[in-house]
């Protein structure tokens, strides 16, 4: 649908930043790395190196150029130092930045939860990270004249946005598609048998080790830079998007199913040396150089007239996406490409609209069979091909008995985010919703009982998508998923606007007038109508779109926006979809099962029973999963396996990403939201005028490709503090570490998953399936997070008391905010950024 959200694969081997585990320190990002006896000394150029790094880069683009692999390669290999040493020299203007950070702070308005992570509820797992609070503080250093590079500038935003660990919240950099560092290989993290724990291993040792007729034995690693690795994967990670520490931990290293080569392997940022140690269970300690990488585009020489910092900041930073030169814009696409395979993220309107031209009679949708394709490979299970999959490789489904040939009777579905990877996929939501029902009916044909659903690597997608495979599966179900958004002065506008501009009539005219099926063409009125209903849908920010949390049409604006006041902050009332608006829902064309053309499906028996499905996760789960997890196990009481994590015997989260159910993007969304609200409505006077200047997000000045939020929480039915889901670390029933074997091969994980749900084992490494509890919640129906041992008070203490003095509106001087401090103060108790 449109809210919607390309392909999203999270940990695709991002790493926000590696350079440290933070300190109690609000400032100073430097001597954060481990000072064990090993540990190669940290960089820091000279002045003569700062004055140098970008001519050295271009003396090497210079002779790159000249040969044959320039005609075709992205980038070239530049020494790590040379590569830092340019970074670090590019500088800033005040003004520009000071700009950029101030519409960065209206748009991080709409982060729907500031609050919680300024004071995370006990158990979170979550840090207190005050995002407003953090933004005054890089605002004034700029201003002092403390903070005076762009790159310092950039990292520390970054970490301020990455330390809340919400994967929906980032900014989208052009500066590490300019100039990024990697290692020379990749790492694993494996156990003997998937229930002792694991260790960290060389993969390229691993591959040695098993090779035929090697006696080569790969050594695990016992210290990185000398610091024991246990507490140096996690520095590592600290900055990963999962709230989960394990989902976290998870992100460093090399998987097959989804794809990914980890986080050691990819370093966004510096890494803080120039070569790095290892140190393996045998004793030996190596050195390794770290890479690094330049930008190239084929056949060209961008570094021609980039032989200074000051020429990178002109050239590169300080110029507004808009209006911006070939290789600013290059930088810009190429940071987009690397959002959409590493973040949450939303698609333009394009989808939408390209699919109201399809359902407009010029290019209709093909027959399920032609969007499916039958024992073909897939490129998450590279052994064994699917019984049917998609056209674009979003879902697989297989029949064990069909590669085992063990006579079981267990089925596999295979789902490792809810869009295509493929930018140009066609057909994507038809495509799956053909696969999964076509793979359903045979598994039924073939008496089927048991399912296993693997969602690792999912990070979400098409939130219709989500709704549909959940609907397949349990047809008579009604899925609840009950979301609000932050209420403060923009939000509360662009709702008035939306529901004057997209009222009950506007809305009834355009489903009239679309009709059922392909529908009719729409004359250019109702197209501009259907093109402002889009964005009002979007936005969830209109009344007549939404439906209260009984299903049922809001009596009023103030019943839809509030504000209710909640934990220190405000928020509209609980909304949920009407699944059967298909302005509502968007993505035309293309009904969930169950509604709208595909009405009677709801009274098609579930085709496995609830009891016989497990949902298998590596923890990254997030976003439309989220969604979609929560249906499984809130609504159907579903067994969850979670495998990876800390070598612990500790509870690990199944879902362990962010469980917000919607993502806004800065410049694909909120403009449009703004510019509607602002060429169809006018300031009363001189004073609105200039409080929309204070809270309506503009365009960037500063070349970034993106920026975005996370926009709606999803809110538990029975929970009555009323607590975003990703607050809530809910345990998985069994945990298992991946060994060899299970890690690259996947039919070996599902063989152990189904031998311990249904066959003769019993050991999880936590846990157990036969034995499953799938808690979900205390004796008041509030979720309960891992280590909680009492059934009171799961939050620390806000409760439902709004703080209003002091704590609402932030007046730093410069511009007001209406968020919260975090109440421990500037320095104390929070991370650094
Ligand atoms: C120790 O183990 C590492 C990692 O497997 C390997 O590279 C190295 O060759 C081993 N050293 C010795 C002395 O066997
Ligand atoms: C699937 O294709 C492979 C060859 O790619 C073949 O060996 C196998 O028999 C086929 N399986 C089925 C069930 O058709
Ligand atoms: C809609 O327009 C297309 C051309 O764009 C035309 O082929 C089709 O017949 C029209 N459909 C209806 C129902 O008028
Ligand atoms: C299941 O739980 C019961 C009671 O808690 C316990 O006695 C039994 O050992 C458990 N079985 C397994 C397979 O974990």
């Amino acid at each position: 649908m449109m809210r919607t959200v390309s392909a999203a694969l999270l940990g695709l081997g991002t790493v926000v930043n590696a350079i440290a585990l933070p300190q109690n320190s609000a400032t100073a990002p430097s001597s954060v790395r481990p000072t064990g006896t090993n540990a190669p000394p940290a960089y820091t150029p000279s002045t003569d190196d700062l004055t140098s790094g970008c001519a050295n880069v271009a003396a090497v683009a210079a002779s790159f150029v000249r040969t044959s692999a320039a005609q075709s390669a992205n980038d070239f290999r530049i020494d790590p130092k040379i590569g830092y040493d340019c970074l670090q020299s590019i500088p800033l203007d005040k003004e520009p930045a000071l700009e950029f950070l101030f519409e960065l702070s209206k748009f991080f308005q709409f982060q729907s939860t500031i609050t919680y992570l300024a004071r995370p509820p006990a158990r979170s797992g979550q840090d207190p990270m005050d995002i407003l609070g953090g933004l005054t503080d890089l605002y004034n250093s700029v201003e002092s004249g403390s903070i005076t590079q762009w790159n310092e500038l950039e990292t520390r935003v970054d970490r301020l946005l990455s330390g809340c660990h919400e994967g929906h919240l980032y900014v989208a950099w052009t500066l590490p598609s300019l100039i990024n560092f990697r290692t020379p290989f990749t790492l694993v993290d494996l156990s003997p048998d998937g229930i002792q724990l694991s260790k960290p291993y060389v993969f390229n040792d691993v591959s040695a080790a098993s090779a035929r007729g090697s006696t080569f034995q790969a050594s695990a690693i016992t210290h990185i830079d000398g610091e024991e690795v246990y507490t140096a994967i996690q520095r590592l990670t600290y900055y990963e998007q999962s709230q989960s520490v394990d989902t976290r931990w998870n992100a460093a290293f090399q998987s097959q199913n989804p794809p990914k080569q980890g986080s050691f392997y990819f370093r966004t940022r510096y890494p803080g040396a120039n070569t790095f140690t290892l140190t393996f269970e045998n004793g030996t300690t190596t050195e390794y150089a770290y890479e690094a990488y330049a930008a190239h585009v084929p056949g060209s020489n961008v570094w021609s007239n980039l032989r200074t910092g000051r020429d990178i900041w002109t050239r590169l930073i300080n110029i507004p996406p808009s209006s911006s030169s070939g290789s600013a814009k290059m930088l810009r696409k190429r940071a987009l490409e690397t959002a959409k395979k590493t973040r949450l993220q939303n698609g333009p309107l394009d989808d939408v609209f390209q699919m109201l031209e399809k359902r407009q009679g010029s290019n209709s949708v093909p027959p399920p069979s032609e969007l499916v394709e039958f024992n073909k490979s897939f490129p998450d299970t590279p052994r064994v091909n699917p019984y049917i999959q998609d056209i674009n490789q979003v879902v697989g489904g297989y029949f064990m008995d069909d590669y085992a040939g063990d006579g079981s009777r267990t089925a596999i579905i295979d789902i490792t985010g809810f869009a295509p990877d493929d930018p140009s996929a066609q057909f994507a939501p038809h495509a799956v919703q053909a696969a999964v029902q076509m793979f359903l009916a045979e598994a039924k044909r073939r008496n089927m009982d048991k399912l296993i659903i693997d969602v690792r690597g999912n990070g979400g997608g098409y939130v219709n998508m989500g709704y549909d495979l959940y609907k397949q599966l349990f047809p008579p179900s009604d899925p609840y998923s009950g979301t609000r958004l932050r209420y403060h002065p923009a939000s509360e506008k662009i709702a008035e606007a939306f529901t004057q501009l997209v009222n009950e009539d506007v809305i009834n005219n355009l489903v009239r007038a679309i009709g059922g099926g392909m529908g009719q063409n729409l004359s250019t009125n109702q197209l501009n109508s259907y093109n402002l209903a889009s964005y009002a849908s979007l936005s969830n920010l209109d009344q007549f779109l939404n439906l209260d949390e009984n299903g049922q049409p809001f009596t009023s604006f103030s019943d839809f926006i509030g504000p209710v006041n909640i934990y220190g902050g405000q928020f509209t009332n609980i909304i949920t979809y009407n699944l059967n608006n298909l302005l509502a829902v968007g993505d035309l064309s293309y009904d969930i099962t169950g509604y709208g053309d595909r009405a009677s499906f709801r009274n098609n028996d579930p085709p496995f029973a609830a009891e016989n499905i497990v949902l298998l996760t590596d923890g990254v789960c997030a976003s439309t999963c989220g969604i979609f997890g929560e249906f499984l196990r809130n609504q159907q009481k579903i067994k969850t396996v979670v495998v990876g994590g800390r070598p612990n015997n500790e509870q690990s989260a199944a879902i362990g990403g962010t469980r917000g159910t919607q993502v806004i993007q800065h410049t694909a969304h909120m403009l449009n939201f703004v510019q509607i609200v602002e060429n169809n409505f006018q300031p009363a006077n001189d004073q609105e005028r200039q409080q929309w200047d204070q809270i309506f997000p503009r365009a960037f000045k500063i070349n970034i490709a993106e920026a975005a939020v996370n926009w709606k929480d999803n809110i538990r039915r029975t929970d009555p503090t009323q607590t975003p889901l990703q607050f809530y670390l809910e345990a998985a029933d069994c945990r298992l570490f991946y060994t060899r074997d299970t890690l690259i091969l996947s039919h070996n994980l599902w063989a152990q998953v189904d031998g311990l749900a249904w066959g003769a084992d019993d050991a999880c490494a936590v846990g157990s399936l036969k034995n499953a509890t799938v808690v979900l919640g205390d004796s008041n129906g509030v979720p309960v997070s891992i280590g909680s041992t009492d059934t009171s008070g799961t939050n620390s203490g806000f409760g439902d008391t709004p703080q209003l003095t002091g704590d609402r509106t932030i007046d730093t001087g410069i511009w007001i905010w209406y968020g919260v401090r975090n109440s421990l103060g500037s320095s104390n108790g929070r991370r650094p950024y």
